[in-house]
């Protein structure tokens, strides 16, 4: 495997333990709060995020590569408001597709076929990832701060799918 291949690969093991903490944190945040549907979502997401963190690292095994584990940079943070929330949330799912878009550029650069074959996967699943953090905005501009404990009460029989 081309070495810059390798190295993306590889950051983007760290980044999906990184969207699991973001995750985790928002979980404890809902946690803290009672708000057990919305705490159920999220720890549902950070187990998905370690899903696709295992996908990267399968994956180069199978390659006979030598995984170089990094620091997972995050620390828990204050949110004020839900809204806030589900607004990282989005942000930080349309930057990771765009790293997947950036690994997947530099596969076809090279004619790394297996690589892109791999991401394909996550093509598809961050359009997914992307579309839930939206529906939960528009639901929440919808019934506003108040409307929350609706919303929990919804995600509280959410199923996500498998990571
Ligand atoms: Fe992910
Ligand atoms: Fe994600």
């Amino acid at each position: 495997m081309e070495e810059k291949i390798f190295t993306l690969l590889n950051e983007q093991i760290n980044k999906e333990f990184q969207s699991a903490y973001i995750y985790l944190d928002f979980y404890n945040f809902f946690e803290e709060k009672s708000l057990d549907g919305f705490s159920k979502w999220y720890k549902d997401q950070a187990n998905e995020e370690m899903g696709h963190a295992w996908r990267f690292i399968n994956y180069l095994h199978d390659k006979d590569q030598q995984i170089n584990l990094a620091p997972i940079e995050h620390n828990s943070q204050k949110y004020s408001s839900v809204k806030e929330i589900l607004e990282k949330g989005l942000k930080h799912e349309q930057y990771i597709s765009d790293c997947i878009r950036t690994i997947y550029a530099q596969a076809n650069d090279v004619k790394d076929f297996e690589t892109m074959n791999f991401l394909n996967y996550f093509l598809s699943e961050q359009i997914e990832e992307e579309v839930n953090a939206r529906n939960l905005i528009a639901k929440y501009n919808f019934v506003g701060e108040s409307g929350v404990l609706g919303m929990n009460g919804l995600l509280q029989t959410s199923t996500d799918h498998e990571g």
